[in-house]
C-alpha cells in the first residue's frame, strides 16, 4: 500500500540527511569523455549524483520523467498511438514519484555551486511535485517559464484544451545564491525587448533528428537560450537525465562544458554521434 505523502516526505528528509559523509565512494569510468568538455555517465541518476564531488556546478538543466507512459493515446503524424515512451516514464504513484523528485533534486542541490541554478521541465503531471520538492528543499523559485509549443498535435478526445506548453521551473540553489542572468544577452536576442517569461519555440526539425530518434528531444533553440541565459563561458554544466544529449550540445556550441548522465546506452550512443555531428549539423 501506498504510505502517506506527509510521512513520505518526513521519512524523506531523514534519509537525506547525512548523504554528503559518504567517503570512499568512487564514480564509475565515463560512458564517454571528449576534451572539448563532453563527459558522459551510463547508469541510475540517483545513485551517480550522490558519487559527485559537491559544488562543481554552475547550472543543472533536468528534464525528468514526466510519469505519462501509462496507456494513454495521443495523436503522432495523424495517427492515434498509444503513450510509451519507455518503462523509466511509468508512475510509481503519487507518492513515489515526488519522493523519487525529492531526491534527485536533492543530490543536484548539493552538487550545485552557491550561486548555481537549475531548470526543471515538466508538465502537469509532474510540475506541481517538482515545485513542492524545490521549495520544500530551499531552492529560491526565479521564474516559471512557460514553453509554448506552437504546433502541437491535436487533442483526439475533445474533451479537453490542447495541450501545448511545459512548464520550466528557474531556481537558484538556496536563498542567499547570487544567480547568474544574461539579461543584457536575452533582452538582444528578443529584438532589444525585455525577454519574457512565455517562450515560443517549435518542437525539434528534422535535421535535430539525424542520428537517431528520442522520444522526448527538446529543440536545441530551447536549450541554446536556457544555456545563454544562466551561465557563462568555461561554465560546467549538468543534465542528470541526458537523453539525446540536447543540453550537451547547446553547452559545447557555445563554449561551455558538460556532464550528461542517462540509464540507456542507446540514448548515450545518440548523444555521442549528435555530438560527433555538431559542427556540421549546427553550422549552417
Ligand atoms: C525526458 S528524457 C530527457 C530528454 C532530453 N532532454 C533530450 O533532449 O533528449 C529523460 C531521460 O532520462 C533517462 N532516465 C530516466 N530515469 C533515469 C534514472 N533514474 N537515471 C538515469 N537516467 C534516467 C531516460 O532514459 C531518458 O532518456
Amino acid at each position: 500500500m501506498t504510505a502517506p505523502l506527509s510521512s513520505t516526505l518526513r521519512f524523506d528528509a531523514e534519509a537525506l540527511a547525512g548523504q554528503d559523509d559518504q567517503e570512499g565512494v568512487v564514480l564509475p569510468t565515463p560512458y564517454y569523455h571528449h576534451d572539448r568538455g563532453m563527459t558522459l555517465y551510463q547508469g541510475d541518476s540517483l545513485k551517480l549524483l550522490e558519487m559527485m564531488e559537491p559544488e562543481q556546478f554552475d547550472l543543472i538543466f533536468a528534464d525528468p520523467p514526466y510519469f505519462l507512459s501509462n496507456g494513454g493515446m495521443t495523436c503522432k503524424n495523424g495517427r492515434m498511438v498509444s503513450v510509451n515512451k519507455g518503462k523509466w516514464d511509468r508512475s510509481q504513484g503519487v507518492a513515489e514519484n515526488h519522493e523519487f523528485n525529492l531526491r534527485w533534486l536533492s543530490a543536484c542541490q548539493r552538487l550545485l555551486k552557491p550561486n548555481g541554478s537549475m531548470w526543471v521541465t515538466g508538465t502537469h503531471h509532474v510540475i506541481f511535485s517538482l515545485g513542492f520538492a524545490m521549495q520544500t528543499l530551499g531552492f529560491k523559485i526565479l521564474n516559471d517559464i512557460s514553453w509554448f509549443k506552437v504546433n502541437p498535435p491535436p487533442n483526439l478526445s475533445c474533451r479537453y484544451f490542447t495541450h501545448s506548453t511545459e512548464t520550466m521551473i528557474w531556481a537558484a540553489r538556496d536563498q542567499d545564491s547570487r544567480h547568474t542572468f544574461n539579461y543584457k544577452v536575452m533582452k538582444e536576442m528578443n529584438d532589444n525587448k525585455q525577454m519574457k517569461s512565455m517562450w515560443s519555440i517549435m518542437a525539434p526539425r528534422k535535421a535535430e533528428k539525424l542520428h537517431g530518434r528520442h522520444p522526448t528531444q527538446k529543440p536545441m533553440k530551447l536549450l541554446r537560450r536556457v544555456v545563454l541565459a544562466a551561465s557563462n563561458e568555461g561554465d560546467l554544466i549538468l543534465d542528470p537525465f541526458n537523453g539525446s544529449g540536447t543540453t550537451g550540445l547547446a553547452a559545447l556550441e557555445n563554449g561551455r562544458r558538460y556532464v550528461g548522465i542517462d540509464a540507456s546506452d542507446e540514448y548515450l550512443d545518440l548523444s555521442i554521434r549528435r555530438f560527433e555531428h555538431l559542427d556540421e549539423d549546427f553550422s549552417k
